[in-house]
């Protein structure tokens, strides 16, 4: 089977979730599934073999992260490979001035693939354009988060079975959120895909991401006050954190963050097979007592993050099955 991505033999980097095509995805999700099904028959697909060295990934992390780091790494160590980084730019040469371009640059001699988290919009684009092994934007900025998305597209197909034809909620924080910018831009590439957009008036969605739905044949979007008014109608409520580390003034913050706040009553009008997810972490958005009732995913869908992830190394190293390539 030839690699999917591969493309001219082209280095391929993921910095926008638009960079996998729907086939690339459907690709990965299934190779994802298998994972989960046979983990013995890939762990030791990065361990190296017959001389060559094990594959080491370099998580480059300018700005926190609990699961996409530790994901990332538990994800290369189950495939037998190696891990390096840093998970602060306070402990990166980056104190001292070094720029992404240089950094990466260097990165690419200690590592096979580089996972690459910062709070500038457009990092991961010069770090591609600089490394010189496979790139994946782990989150920049308000921007993009390609394997955050991945593993909301697997939560929802392995949950629901299908990503077409579904109708999406999306509430909280949709101007900064980037997960939600880089799902809504996964999505509107499957058919009859409808997303009620729930925000307050100050945290609606840019208008790049109504655009992308707008110019979508064949799915379109609501935009509501209020996720009581819409709970019935949904397949899929995704719930986000107001971002406070994007806001300019606290006093917005504070005025802001407790805007929409899941609890049990509130799901009691929604359809049996509804699924609440969120990319965690979460603050206040969701009460923990939503954690046990039976339309909860969001601990489910962290952990299938893992599964993704060994999926994209795997496939970006060319390797499948005891190293054999794919
Ligand atoms: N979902 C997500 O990106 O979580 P972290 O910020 O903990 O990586």
């Amino acid at each position: 089977m030839t690699n999917p991505m591969k493309r001219g033999g082209a280095l391929r980097h993921i910095v926008d979730s638009k960079d996998l095509s729907v086939a690339e995805t459907e690709a990965l999700l299934r190779l994802a599934d298998d994972i989960i099904a046979r983990p013995g028959d890939y762990a030791g697909a990065c361990a190296g073999s017959g001389g060559e060295a094990r594959k080491k990934l370099a998580t480059l992390f300018y700005e926190p992260s609990t699961r996409t780091r530790l994901s990332f790494e538990a994800a290369m160590l189950d495939l037998g490979g190696g891990v390096l980084g840093f998970s602060s730019a306070d402990s990166s040469s980056a104190v001292k001035g070094e720029s992404v371009a240089d950094t990466v640059r260097v990165v690419s001699g200690y590592a096979d693939v580089i996972a690459m988290r910062h709070p500038k919009e457009g990092a991961p684009v010069v770090a591609a354009k600089h490394a010189l092994v496979p790139v994946i934007n782990a989150g920049d900025g308000g921007h993009n988060h390609p394997t955050q998305t991945l593993t909301d597209l697997m939560t929802i197909r392995r949950e629901l079975g299908t990503l077409e034809g579904l109708t999406v909620g999306l509430c909280g924080d949709l101007k900064f959120g980037r997960t939600v910018h880089s799902l809504v831009s996964a999505m509107v590439r499957y058919p009859g895909v409808r997303f009620v957009l729930i925000s307050p008036r100050e945290l609606r969605a840019p208008d790049y991401v109504l655009n992308m739905i707008r110019e979508s044949p064949g799915c379109d979007y609501v935009e509501c006050l209020n996720m009581d008014e819409a709970m019935a109608r949904l397949d899929v409520l995704y719930m986000t954190r107001v971002q406070k580390e994007r806001f300019f003034n606290e006093a917005d913050y504070v005025r802001l963050k407790d805007s929409f706040i899941l609890d049990t009553p509130k799901l009691r009008g929604a359809k049996p097979e509804m699924i609440v997810m969120h990319p965690l972490p979460r603050v206040n958005e969701i009460s923990a007592r939503v954690d046990e009732n039976p339309h909860a995913r969001y601990f489910q869908q962290a952990a299938y993050g893992k599964f993704v992830r060994m999926a994209l190394i795997l496939t970006l190293l060319n390797l499948g099955k005891g190293g054999a390539v794919l």
